[in-house]
C-alpha cells in the first residue's frame, strides 16, 4: 500500500525521492508525488500525478528543482478515485503532507472545521493537512500544531509534514502505520519501510507511536506528546546492501524463488545446538512451549497457509489442540483464548494490520505471544512477547515465496523443539529431523535445476480460465498456497480442493480438458489420492501430477508428471511449494504480466 520517503541533507533531493519511490513501487500504488522545499522563497513545490513513478519523473523532468529537502509518496487509493488531485502530497496553507493509513473521522472534521468549500481533493489526507494548518496558523509552532492536530485524528496514520516557512526540516508522527528513520553523514531520512532505506544505511530506528520526529540535515530529534525528549533506539539491518535489487533477474519473484535455499539455510543457522533446536539467540524461553495447552496461529494470506502446514505437523507430532485463524476474522469469531494459549502471529512484513489487531486482541485475553516475522523492528514484532525472525532478506515481489518457505522452516524447528521439550520425541529422533531439514536447501537446488520441466507444464495451462488443484492432508495445505500463488500472479481462477471433497460438489465443474494440478507427496494417503485423480481424469480433466520420486509407480506414468525430489513426507512441503511457485511464475511471465506487481494487490496491507 502507500509508500513514504523523506530526505533532508547535503544531496539534491529529487533523484533520492524518485529512486526511493521506485524501490517502494512493490508495495502497490496508483499515483505518485513529491514535495520539495524551496528554501529561498520559503515555498513548498508539489509535483504529483496518477500513474507510475516514471510518470512523476517525466512530469518534473524539465523543472528546475534545486532542493536538498523533500518528501515523496506512492498512493494506493482508499478515499477518492485515482486522479492527479487525489495523489499526495496535499497542501493546506503553509502545510504540505503525505500520509499512509486512514483518518476515520475525516468527515466529522470537515464539518467541524468548516472545510467543505476549500478542499481540492476527495481524500482524508487533505483534511489532515487542513487541521494541521489550522493549528499551525494559530500557534506558529510546528510541534504544538502537530500535537493539537493528532489529538483530533482517529484512525491509523503515518504523517510526514513540511512547513513552507521552516525550510529543510521534516516533521512526522504516526499511529500504527510504520515509519523508520535514520541519520547519516549524508543527511536524515525517513520512510514507510526499510527497503527504501537499505541502499543508504544499515542503521535505522522505528519511530515510536505518537512521537513527534523532527529531521534536520544533521540531526534527528523526537518528543513525546507530553514534550519529553525521546532517544532513538537504533537497530542494525541484517540485509545485504544490494539485496533489494533484481541482480539480473527479470522479476523479483524469480529472484526470490531462486534465493530460497540460502534463505532457508540462513533461517536455520544459529538455531540448533548439538542437532537440537535452540532458540537462545532469539531470547525465546522453553516455558513458552511447555506451559501452553493450545496454540492459535493468526495470519493472512500466504502466512496463514504456512500456519496450516504447522497445524498438520502439530497434530501429527504433538497431538495438541491448534487453531489457525484468518486474522481478519479472528476477533469476530469469538475465539477461545486464555492464558494457557500460545498465540503465534505470522507475517512477512510485520505490518499487516489484521494480524496486528488479532495479536493485540489475543494478548488482551491473556494469551502469550510469539511472532514469526521477516522485517526487524516491525509493528507486530514489537507488539509480541517474543519474536523469531525469518532470515529471508527483503521480499519485494507482491507474491510471497521465500517468506513462506522460511516461515515453514521456523515452524518445523518449533515443532521439533516442542516435541523434544514435551518428551514426544527423543534426542535421536529430533536430530534425525533436523538433519533432514538441513538437507532441504540442497533438495530445492536440485529442483530449481529442473525448472524448465515446470515451464513446459506452465505452457499447458496458460490459456486456462479455471483450474483445480487437488490433494489430501498436507498436500491439500500446500495446494492452498499454490492456488493462491497462481491466482494472484496469473489471474487464472484457481481453487484448491481436498480431493476427497470433489464428489461432494466440485467434480460437477470438471469437463473435457479442465486443467487439474494434483499433488501426491504423502505415502499414507497416496492410494486414496490416486483414486481421486483417476475420478477427475475419467471425466476428461487434463492432469498435471506433481509427485514425490519415491511414490512413482507404473500406474502413475499415465499422467503428465513432474517428479519432486525426495525428502521425508512431512518435509515434502518445501519442494512441492517451490514447484508450484515456479508454475505460477512461468504462467504469469509467459502471459507478459507484471509478475511483481499484480493488479489490485499491495505488498503491505495496512488497512483492515
Ligand atoms: O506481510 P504479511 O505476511 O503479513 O502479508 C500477508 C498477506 O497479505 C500476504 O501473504 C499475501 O497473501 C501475499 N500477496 C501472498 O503472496
Amino acid at each position: 500500500m502507500c509508500g513514504i520517503i523523506g530526505y533532508t541533507g547535503k544531496k539534491q533531493v529529487k533523484p533520492i525521492i524518485i529512486d526511493a519511490l521506485t524501490t517502494l513501487e512493490y508495495r502497490g500504488y496508483d499515483s505518485a508525488g513529491m514535495a520539495v522545499c524551496n528554501a529561498k522563497e520559503k515555498r513548498t513545490d508539489v509535483y504529483k500525478c496518477a500513474g507510475r513513478v516514471r510518470d512523476l519523473s517525466k512530469k518534473c523532468e524539465f523543472k528546475d528543482i534545486n532542493s536538498t529537502c523533500g518528501i515523496g509518496h506512492t498512493r494506493w487509493a482508499t478515499h477518492g478515485g485515482v486522479c492527479d488531485a487525489n495523489a499526495h502530497p496535499h497542501t493546506s496553507g503553509s502545510v504540505t503532507v503525505v500520509h499512509n493509513g486512514i483518518i476515520e473521522n475525516y468527515k466529522d472534521l470537515v464539518e467541524e472545521f468548516d472545510l467543505s468549500g476549500s478542499l481540492r481533493s476527495e481524500t482524508d489526507t487533505e483534511v489532515a493537512a487542513a487541521i494541521l494548518n489550522h493549528y499551525y496558523q494559530k500557534t506558529k509552532d510546528p510541534k504544538k500544531a502537530v500535537k493539537s492536530a493528532v489529538k483530533r485524528l482517529k484512525g491509523t496514520f503515518a504523517l510526514v509534514i513540511l512547513f513552507a516557512d521552516i525550510p529543510d526540516v521534516i516533521y512526522s508522527i504516526r499511529n500504527v502505520s510504520p515509519i523508520v528513520a535514520t541519520l547519516s553523514d549524508e543527511g536524515a531520512m525517513l520512510a514507510s519501510d526499510l527497503t527504501a532505506l537499505c541502499q543508504f544505511t544499515d542503521r535505522y530506528f522505528v519511530v515510536p507511536e505518537y512521537t513527534i520526529v523532527e529531521l534536520r540535515k544533521d540531526a534527528v530529534s523526537m518528543w513525546s506528546l507530553e514534550d519529553n525528549e525521546i532517544i532513538p533506539e537504533y537497530l542494525t539491518m541484517n540485509w545485504e546492501k544490494n539485496s533489494a535489487e533484481k541482480n539480473g533477474y527479470p522479476f523479483y519473484m524469480e529472484k526470490e524463488i531462486m534465493e530460497q535455499p540460502k534463505a532457508i539455510r540462513d533461517t536455520v543457522f544459529g538455531r540448533t545446538k548439538g542437532g537440537i533446536p535452540n532458540f537462545k539467540a532469539d531470547g525465546v524461553p522453553d516455558e513458552l512451549f511447555t506451559q501452553c495447552e493450545r496454540i492459535c496461529v493468526v495470519a493472512c494470506g500466504t502466512a496463514m497457509h504456512a500456519g496450516l502446514v504447522f497445524q498438520a505437523l502439530v497434530k501429527n507430532r504433538l497431538h495438541m489442540h491448534i487453531d489457525v485463524e484468518l486474522a481478519s476474522e479472528f476477533m469476530y469469531s469469538d475465539p477461545v483464548i486464555d492464558d494457557k494459549t500460545l498465540v503465534i502471529a505470522v507475517s512477512q512484513s510485520g505490518e499487516t494490520i489484521d494480524t496486528l489487531e488479532a495479536l493485540k486482541y489475543a494478548r488482551r485475553k491473556g494469551a502469550k505471544s510469539l511472532a514469526i516475522i521477516n522485517v526487524r523492528g516491525s509493528s507486530i514484532a514489537r507488539e509480541s512477547d517474543y519474536v523469531m525472525y525469518t532470515n529471508a532478506g527483503p521480499e519485494i515481489a507482491v507474491a510471497s515465496t521465500k517468506a513462506y518457505t522460511t516461515q515453514l522452516t521456523l515452524f518445523y524447528l518449533i515443532v521439533c523443539k516442542m516435541a523434544y521439550l514435551r518428551g514426544v520425541m527423543n534426542d535421536d529422533e529430533v536430530r534425525d529431523c533436523i538433519r533432514s531439514l538441513k538437507r532441504v536447501p540442497e533438495v530445492i537446488n536440485n529442483l530449481l535445476d529442473e525448472r524448465n520441466a515446470i515451464h513446459v507444464i506452465a505452457r499447458g495451462i496458460i490459456n486456462a480460465k479455471d483450474l483445480f488443484m487437488i490433494g489430501r492432508g498436507l498436500d491439500y495445505s500446500i495446494l492452498m498456497e499454490g492456488s493462491l500463488k497462481l491466482k494472484e500472479v496469473s489471474y487464472i481462477h484457481s481453487e484448491a480442493y481436498a480431493s476427497g471433497e470433489l464428489k461432494h460438489g466440485p467434480i460437477a465443474l470438471i469437463t473435457e480438458n479442465t486443467p487439474v494440478v494434483a499433488l501426491v507427496t504423502q505415502e499414507r494417503i497416496m492410494s486414496k489420492e490416486l483414486s481421486n485423480i483417476r475420478e477427475v481424469k475419467s471425466r476428461g480433466a487434463a492432469i498435471a501430477l506433481f509427485i514425490k520420486a519415491d511414490l512413482i509407480q507404473q500406474s502413475t506414468r499415465e499422467f503428465d508428471t513432474f517428479v519432486l525430489p525426495n525428502l521425508p513426507d512431512e518435509l515434502m512441503v518445501f519442494p512441492a511449494s517451490v514447484a508450484l511457485q515456479l508454475l505460477a511464475y512461468y504462467v504469469s511471465s509467459d502471459k507478459g504480466f507484471d509478475v511483481d506487481k499484480p493488479r489490485n494487490l499491495a505488498k503491505v496491507v495496512t488497512v483492515e
